[in-house]
């Protein structure tokens, strides 16, 4: 307490604010539909979190319906929210594989228009958000299961260099947000995440606005941190890269049962712990935060109660396995 209230009082002093240093910060995805139409979700969500990401409303399915128009309500909302709020928002995600407007894969655009369909798209979206989307997930899912680059629209019209692009992009359009390389099943070591390790080391090389490295981690209940882990984020960090856990939930195999539950909250605390514990670990973000609004059951049949609130926002032992490491800051 003491010590708190010296680091408070120090930071009074050095900014003329009293705000506390408050990473990692402790994030969640937002749907729109309870996020708009739910008093009891939004009353966690304001509660309990003070980082948000759109689930889906930053996605190019939601922010363009057609190649001259963008509809940014849905995006608006969520960033105001966040403003109003005082909390961080990350943005996600402007290239991925996924979630393209059929208009846009039906176009056979040349290289250059492909290019300029992307600027025009980033410096549009990022330019918007400038000075308030803290994060972006400037490329999400490029590199495949087979540690090559995954075949995408992107990919196909561009090429490679799409990846370069898109964060030059970024940083014309905000020189001040960081921006993220964003990928799943690369948090251990394997031939994926030395995949993505390579890409993003390359990026560096050539002088790329890159920032950070976002582990998804959608993860299965029993997981553990364990040494690859560690060294996969020590080369991260070694290569000047801040790291985010981006997307964090841990599917049980259903039906749950208490057990279960129990391991899930293990791994809950194991992976806290490990981001609290690494100063380059900027924030612990998971896909959601209620079963009741979770992706887990619709990509992973048979599997579900992912997240540290039940259907009726019940806390989990999840949740208190979290708190214990993450105790709720003062807003
Ligand atoms: C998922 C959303 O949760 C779903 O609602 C949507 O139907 C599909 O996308 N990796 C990502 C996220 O980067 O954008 C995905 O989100 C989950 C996997």
């Amino acid at each position: 307490m003491k010590f708190y209230l010296v680091v408070g009082l120090c930071s009074l002093i050095v900014t003329g604010s009293a705000t506390f240093s408050r990473t990692p910060y402790f994030g969640t995805a937002v749907a729109m539909d309870p996020f708009r139409n739910d008093r009891e979700y939004r009353a966690v969500l304001d509660r309990e979190f003070d980082m948000i990401v759109a689930e889906n409303a930053f996605k190019w399915s939601e922010l363009r319906p057609g190649p001259d128009t963008f509809d940014f309500d849905d995006a608006d909302a969520l960033v105001a929210y966040a403003s109003a709020t005082g909390k961080k928002i990350r943005g996600h995600t402007l290239v991925w594989h996924r979630q393209l407007p059929k208009w846009l894969l039906e176009s056979k655009p040349s290289r250059d228009e492909a290019i300029a369909i992307l600027r025009e798209h980033i410096s549009r979206v990022v330019g918007r958000y400038a000075g308030r989307v803290d994060a972006w997930d400037v490329v999400n899912e490029a590199i495949d299961d087979d540690a090559k680059m995954r075949d995408s629209f992107w990919l196909r019209t561009i090429g490679p260099d799409y990846v370069g692009l898109a964060f030059e992009f970024a940083h014309d359009a905000d020189p001040k947000a960081k921006l993220y390389y964003n990928d799943y099943s690369i948090e251990d070591l394997s031939p994926k995440s030395d995949a993505v390790f390579d890409l993003v080391r390359d990026l560096k090389k050539k002088g790329v606005a890159i920032d950070g490295v976002g582990w998804q981690a959608h993860v299965i209940a029993g997981f553990r941190i364990g040494r690859e882990h560690l060294q996969n984020s020590k080369r991260i960090r070694e290569l000047g890269l801040e790291l985010s856990i981006t997307e964090l939930d841990l599917r049980i195999e259903l039906p749950s049962n208490v057990e279960k539950l129990r391991l899930q909250a293990d791994s809950f605390a194991s992976i806290a712990r490990f981001c609290k514990a690494d100063k380059n670990c900027k924030a612990l973000v998971m896909w959601g935060f209620t079963d009741a609004h979770s992706w887990i059951p619709g990509a992973f049949p048979g599997f579900g109660d992912a997240l540290i609130f039940d259907t009726s926002f019940r806390p989990k032992q999840g949740y208190d396995e979290l708190r214990r490491v993450f105790p709720r800051k003062q807003v």
